[in-house]
């Protein structure tokens, strides 16, 4: 096999969590640490890929070679996507972009009242990689499915209704990997088959995914 096989080849990711304002202070976010991404983006310019890494808030170095574009919230990873996805041959989307956003953010902090109960209204974020998926001339367009169960199907239907041509499911409910862990197990599929990528370092898993990413990329086109 070709040593560089993403040579010439400009790839986006999308890695970490998004956090979404409430007010000056405050946030909603979750517990991705960036790792899978971060791996995945070193190992597509290892491949010898032109990388664009467009990352949540994480505490992970940029790897050699990758371009960073930093943001918080998913409305602004939206629109660091969208400005730069016009170029991309392949597009991996890892973040754990937050599904609901507050509906508005305060102005000053919010503060701290005598009922017991505070409402707070969300709105739906943009759906980053389905958006791209539909793009005229789209990208090779890959996501991510972190499922507790049923994994196959949920992942299987998630590929067809979201139009990608690949998806990485990891069974979250194992112990041991995924989320903020150093390991990671993925089943891959894609429209016409499947793989099993076993148990394994971050670093080494990121390596076989990417490798059958540029595979079927290069296989249809
Ligand atoms: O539907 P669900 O959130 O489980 O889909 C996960 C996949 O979709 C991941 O690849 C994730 O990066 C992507 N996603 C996105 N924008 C969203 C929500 C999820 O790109 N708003």
């Amino acid at each position: 096999p070709k040593m560089q096989p993403l040579a010439g080849i400009k790839l986006m990711l999308t890695a970490g969590p998004t956090r979404e304002p409430l007010d000056p202070v405050r946030f909603l976010s979750n517990h991705s640490s960036g790792k899978m991404g971060f791996a995945l983006a070193a190992a597509a310019a290892a491949l010898g890929a032109e990388v664009t890494l467009v990352s949540g808030p994480v505490a992970l170095a940029t790897p050699a070679g990758v371009t960073r574009i930093d943001v918080e919230s998913a409305r602004q990873m939206h629109q660091a996507v969208m400005r730069h996805i016009g170029s991309q041959h392949i597009f991996v989307a890892c973040a754990a972009v937050a599904d609901y956003a507050p509906r508005t953010v305060a102005e000053q902090k919010i503060k701290k009242t005598d009922s017991d109960t505070l409402v707070i209204e969300l709105t739906k974020n943009p759906d980053i990689v389905a958006e791209v998926a539909a793009l005229p001339g789209k990208p090779f367009t890959v996501g991510f499915a972190a499922e507790t169960r049923d994994v196959e199907k949920y992942a299987r239907d998630k590929l067809s209704r979201k139009g990608l041509d690949m998806i990485a499911a990891n069974d979250v409910s194992l112990a041991g990997q995924g989320f903020n862990s150093d390991d990671n197990a993925l089943t891959v599929f894609w429209p016409a088959g499947r793989a099993e990528l076993p148990l394994a370092g971050k670093t080494e898993l990121a390596r076989h995914l990417m490798t059958l990413i540029a595979e079927k990329y290069n296989e249809t086109h």
